[in-house]
């Protein structure tokens, strides 16, 4: 029987190509596997027929949008993940996703090696092998542009040699990746890091220097994840969706950075994730009323490692799973509401209610009448300074003062 090879296609120049591309250098039948994870454009029928014509011999196309934001966007948002304390992993979880529906298709019909169009100097063919290999460790991988010569100039000479139906002229001078979750935007001009993005470069947001009438949005949580704005049920990516149109008018979300890749380079990307951005804000202040102090400390450690978990293509392991455990356990109370007004770039948090609160306002009260006992202070502050108060004596001792 002729080997069978899945293709984690897009739709683009570059994944069209490579079904031939693959066809001819391996003898394989390519099935092409095209997953919705909110990246908008085309539509999945269109995508399919695009991939039949450019020679696969099957098309699976899976609508992910609600799996991808309830079983990757959700996560993400309880660990208030942000790798290096910026990027909330947009591209980072949508591989995860894609990986799980390429396992699929290639048990359904039978390949033995999956492909993706990644170039061999980023995370995200580290994201899709490192997923592939643990989700079916008897799959193999192959990335054309990597492994089989692939280059850009050659995909356009073939695509007009072989006639294919994708446009060859379009000069994107950016390489950018999207879902509902978020937008990146890197090379070209930005590879200049003193370059300011231009304004073309964006589309998930608008200019915040000019912005529209502020605007109150209420958002309510429970146990993490958002289930209601302004009082209307919302499913977790309705309320992506949603905060991205209104954070995304009010400019929220825009990040500029250079990050430290898993393979060693440092990059200049341009994100937009004004939903993730407002949800991430308006989650963090949530816990901050109903998370205990010490479990609320820890857990920023773990949410940090787990970013970097992520980030790094660990997305199946066990230490990542581990993690989900201890971050799940956090968001028992993380429930109520949190009001914030959007406005000219920022998501500000100005209110907010739960009934599992830890904020007790007896306690915390300067006016007369408060449950707190001062007297107690004193001697706390006592024994809480004692050791370094022992060990400073002895550095004086030791120094001869
Ligand atoms: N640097 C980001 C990451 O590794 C985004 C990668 C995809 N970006 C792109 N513009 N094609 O997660």
């Amino acid at each position: 029987m002729t080997d069978r090879i899945v293709l984690a296609y897009s739709g683009g120049l570059d994944t069209s190509v490579a079904i031939g591309w693959i066809g001819e250098a391996t003898g394989a039948e390519v099935i092409a596997v095209a997953v919705d994870v909110g990246q908008g454009g085309e539509s999945l029928e269109d995508i399919r027929q695009r991939a039949l014509a450019c020679g696969a011999v099957e098309a699976y196309v899976a609508d992910a949008r609600d799996e991808f934001a309830n079983d990757y966007a959700m996560p993400t948002l309880k660990a208030n993940a942000l790798y290096q304390g910026h990027y909330p992993l947009v591209s980072a979880i949508s591989r995860p996703v894609i990986v799980k529906h390429l396992v699929k298709a290639a048990r359904e019909f039978g390949a033995t090696t999956v492909a993706h169009g990644c170039t061999g100097k980023g995370n995200d063919q580290v994201r899709f092998e490192v997923g592939i290999q643990t989700l079916g460790p008897d799959l193999k991988c192959i990335a054309p542009v990597r492994d089989l010569a692939l280059t850009r100039d050659k995909a356009i000479a073939f695509a007009e040699a072989k006639g294919l139906p994708i446009e060859t002229t379009k000069k994107n001078p950016y390489s950018i990746d999207q879902n509902v979750w978020g937008r990146a935007v890197e090379t070209g001009y930005l590879e200049d890091i003193w370059n300011a993005p231009t304004k073309d470069i964006y589309d998930y947001t608008a200019t915040p220097e000019f912005p529209p009438a502020p605007d109150e949005v209420v958002v309510t949580f429970k146990q993490g994840v958002p289930v209601a704005i302004d009082g209307i049920a919302v499913s977790p990516l309705q309320a992506i969706q949603e905060l991205n149109r209104r954070a995304g008018a009010q400019g929220v979300g825009r990040i500029d950075v250079v990050e430290d890749r898993l393979v060693g380079i440092k990059s200049r990307e341009i994100y937009e994730a004004p939903g993730a951005m407002a949800l991430i804000t308006a989650h963090k202040h949530l816990e901050d009323i109903t998370i205990e102090r010490e479990q609320a400390r820890f857990k920023a450690t773990v949410g940090q490692r787990w970013s970097e978990l992520v980030y790094d293509g660990q997305w199946f392991s066990p230490l990542k799973r581990s993690l989900d455990a201890f971050i799940e356990d956090t968001q028992k109370y993380v429930s109520g509401d949190i009001r914030m007004t959007l406005h000219g770039g920022a998501a500000i948090v100005n209110g907010r209610r739960s009934d599992t609160s830890l904020y007790d306002f007896d306690l915390a009260t300067y006016d007369t009448g408060d449950t707190f006992d001062q007297s107690q202070a004193k001697g706390f502050i006592e024994l809480w300074g004692m050791s370094s108060k022992v060990a400073s004596t002895r550095d004086q001792r030791a120094a001869g003062k």
